[in-house]
């Protein structure tokens, strides 16, 4: 710890000026972040070690947490938090002349997911160091991050998201801990002294190199890991006679096949991708990580047979379901265990976690390419699935349709999550109700032959990246009110409860949130020059564009308000300012059209003088964990509107609940939830419950066309997507159109007249002020539930028998 401001200085311009040669004065904002981030990277470089070590000689049990998602946005500011020296560190840089917020914008966001699934992850890494459990994150470096969406024309674009371009300051190679990886090729085998000895010829191998981040504790001495592998060629490999021989290209393209693997993350998260790269990207993260943990638990330990008893291995959803074949064949063929040695620990090591129920996001790999690619792993599941189904048949003999329902291997295909649930100990669900759904729909089967095995883990965030650092003056105001506990027990912030009737408090609760949505509105009016008003109501929709997230149900309200208020521009209402923001897959048509939807009434609508401002539209580019920070805190409005059943949990519920916003939802996902915690006086819920939409689903759907023709008012709606009254081509819209009077697969329509009365309490209950407020300290003070300290631990103790393991004082390392 510095003492003084003196010694910050110092090393401050130390740092400057041996990094980048440059005094204050003509140092960069971006010379001065890396600056910083290497003082930060110094600062607990001690205690990362010092962690290591302490794992490695304790040798308490660790757990790894594999996923091909991590979605972390930026580290500097979060950093900062959690070694404590943030607010300190600010001012002095503020004495430098220095804003250290414009130095954190300097720091490009590492966006390796998609969505949900990588973000929860990332959450989970923060609240494990804090927590003091040995628990580390093993992924992919894609060089390429999520696609960066620009909008032009009204259409999302998208461009590569170069975020290594300037190098990533929180990473470190550790080129001595490479592994190899193999593809293709042959196998075959031989007996030796009575075993079967398994020999791969001719394969592709790609050197797996690790780069190392460091995931520090909140204020605990705790450094943990998050290590990204990333695809490079084997040096011998190269392909020398080529490039000897003159044919560049030869030995250029050679190359590039093999880092392809790492290059870029998969920008879709509901869709099968039957592409060979991502498969290839699933074992080579697989294979990698569990040789590195293989080698280090072998450097410490005694007997590879106690793995199970020191080692979990998390995988989250099936992309690293891989994991179960390959520490058979590495437990096998590398160190020479039995089937049933390798068998027993496997299934003891390996825990699962299901994220969505959505048919076409379930997993599954054509046996051609799995054989042809990984010919031993396919082997190995190939003998698993064998051994299971003539389990199966010993159970339920004869029964072949609940056989053949269960199979790993059927119909051509490898059915990942069948794998996953027979290879592991543990099968979670993300929130109450989806862990019904798979217990009792789509995994009841399964639930029937190992009914142990499932439990739910309800999802959470991380309330110190979503409410101590993105809301600092929320988060002063809750401090100075009730002691820093709820940083360390963030369930103690229900006893903000005794705030419900303090006029002042309810008071500055107000003013935070205005000056948030003044903030935010003047960062709106720099960046698009658009102006909003700060009084209006903030209604926010932010999330992967999906029909089943119903973003149009929004969009269509928005059509038919605005249809009204121009037929009476009188109408009573608040003002609202309609928030979205949110990535289409490239490929996802419709999810496309959908934007381009929004981004039409946006142009109408925020260009129509007549209406008085009472209504605006916004189309954020290029949601991010960033952006998200900067629109939680400024919302409203939560708008959680799926389908019932579809969304396993969300957990952007989560964060805007814990910034105070009020949700309007269904019944879905934590959403449930959220409604047991505030009940019904402090959320908005609509719509057709899970059962009910599993009914219609069940009985072959429901007849929107029905529905249209005996409701003018939705006929009139439908008929303005497609009768020129837009100002696009008269059929731009009418894929929308089709799709939602055809089948309305989602509910849209089913759900429309309840979701408008639902908007219509919100404006009610808005123009009550304090009852408003009320209701946001209620949000507030019922999120510790919501907090992903409370999610892991429940993992730690219930999934993983993982202990803390304190660490001790020594993050100071000046
Ligand atoms: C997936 C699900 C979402 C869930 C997230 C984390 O993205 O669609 O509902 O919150 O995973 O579990």
């Amino acid at each position: 710890m510095f003492t003084d401001w003196q010694a910050f200085r110092a090393a401050f311009l130390n740092q400057l000026q041996s990094m980048h040669g440059k005094s204050l004065e003509e140092a960069s904002p971006e010379d001065k972040y890396t600056a910083l981030a290497v003082m930060v990277r110094e600062y607990i470089s001690n205690a990362w070690v010092q962690t290591n070590k302490h794992y490695e000689n304790k040798g308490e049990k660790q757990v790894y947490y594999f996923s091909i998602e991590f979605l972390i946005g930026r580290l500097l500011g979060a950093n900062l938090l959690n070694i404590g020296v943030r607010s300190e560190w600010e001012k002095w840089l503020a004495e430098l002349g220095i804003d250290l917020n414009q130095l954190e914008n300097e720091e490009p966001d590492a966006g390796l997911g998609n969505g949900g699934l990588g973000r929860l992850a990332a959450c989970f890494l923060d609240s494990m160091a804090s927590l003091q459990l040995p628990c580390h994150g093993c992924g992919i470096r894609y060089k390429y991050g999520l696609f960066e969406q620009k909008i032009l024309d009204g259409y999302q674009v998208e461009h590569p998201d170069n975020w290594l371009k300037n190098g990533c300051m929180w990473e470190i190679r550790k080129f001595d801990k490479a592994v190899q990886v193999k593809f293709g090729g042959t196998v075959w085998s031989e007996e030796k002294n009575g075993k079967l000895v398994f020999h791969h010829d001719n394969a592709q191998t790609v050197l797996a190199v690790p780069y190392d981040i460091p995931v520090i504790g909140y204020q605990n001495s705790t450094v943990n890991t998050l290590r990204l592998w990333s695809a490079e060629t084997v040096q011998e490999d190269f392909d020398l006679l080529a490039f000897n021989q003159g044919n560049y290209v030869k030995a250029v393209e050679y190359k590039y096949s093999i880092e392809s693997i790492s290059e870029i993350l998969y920008p879709d998260d509901s869709h099968y991708e039957g592409r060979v790269l991502r498969l290839k990207q699933q074992y080579f993260l697989v294979s990698a990580g569990l040789q590195s943990i293989v080698r280090r638990f072998k450097k410490k330990h005694g007997s590879i047979l106690d793995f199970a008893e020191k080692i979990s291995i998390h995988i989250n959803d099936t992309h690293p379901a891989m994991a179960i074949p390959e520490l058979m064949r590495i437990l096998m063929d590398e160190e020479g265990l039995s089937w049933n040695e390798a068998w027993q620990i496997t299934k003891n090591t390996i825990a699962y976690t299901n994220h969505t129920i959505l048919p076409e996001a379930l997993e599954k790999w054509p046996v051609d390419i799995m054989k042809s690619l990984l010919p031993r792993i396919f082997m190995i599941i190939e003998e698993l699935n064998k051994q299971f189904c003539s389990h199966l048949w010993s159970h339920y003999p004869g029964d072949w349709q609940r056989i053949a329902s269960m199979a790993i291997i059927a119909d051509n295909y490898v059915h990942m999550a069948h794998l996953a649930v027979v290879g592991s100990y543990s099968i979670n669900g993300v929130a109450k109700i989806h862990t019904n759904i798979l217990k009792q729909d789509v995994m009841k089967n399964f639930y029937h032959f190992y009914p142990y095995k499932f439990n739910n883990k309800t999802n959470g965030i991380t309330h110190r990246r979503w409410l101590l650092k993105a809301n600092p003056d929320l988060a002063r105001l809750i401090t100075n009110s009730i002691s820093p506990s709820w940083i360390y027990y963030p369930q103690y912030l229900s006893t903000l409860l005794r705030y419900s009737e303090d006029a002042a408090f309810l008071e500055a609760l107000d003013k935070i949130k205005e000056t948030n949505k003044m903030n935010f509105a003047n960062w709106v009016h720099n960046k698009y020059g658009i102006t909003i008003d700060g009084s209006s109501i903030f209604d926010v929709h932010v999330k992967r564009i999906h029909a089943y997230k119903r973003q149009l149900m929004n969009a269509l309200r928005i059509l038919e308000l605005y249809t009204r208020l121009k037929e009476n521009p009188n109408l009573e209402m608040v003002p609202r300012t309609f928030i979205f923001a949110g990535k289409a897959a490239p490929g996802y048509f419709l999810a496309k059209r959908v934007i381009k939807l929004i981004t039409t009434l946006a142009a109408v609508i925020n260009n129509d003088s007549t209406i008085q401002g009472k209504m605006k539209v916004l189309f954020l580019e290029n949601y991010s964990v960033s952006l998200a920070e900067m629109i939680f805190p400024a919302a409203d409005v939560s708008e959680q509107i799926s389908t019932a059943s579809k969304e396993a949990s969300g957990t952007g519920n989560m964060k805007f609940m814990m910034n105070g916003a009020v949700t309007i939802g269904t019944l879905d996902g934590a959403n449930i939830e959220i409604h047991e915690e505030v009940g019904d006086d402090n959320i908005v819920i609509f719509g057709l419950t899970a059962k009910e939409v599993m009914n219609y689903y069940q009985n072959g759907g429901y007849r929107p066309w029905e529905l249209v023709q005996s409701d003018t008012r939705l006929r009139k709606l439908l008929d303005q997507l497609v009768n020129g009254s837009l100002p696009v081509p008269r059929e731009e819209f009418r894929v929308l159109y089709d799709s939602l009077v055809n089948s309305d697969e989602f509910f849209v329509l089913k759900d429309y007249a309840a979701y408008v009365e639902a908007q219509e309490k919100i404006d009610m209950l808005y123009r009550d002020n304090s009852r408003w407020n009320k209701m946001c300290l209620s949000n507030i003070a019922h999120s510790g539930k919501f907090s992903s300290d409370r999610t892991i631990s429940e993992y730690a103790i219930g999934i993983w028998k993982a202990k803390p393991v304190v660490i001790g004082d020594i993050l100071e390392p000046y």
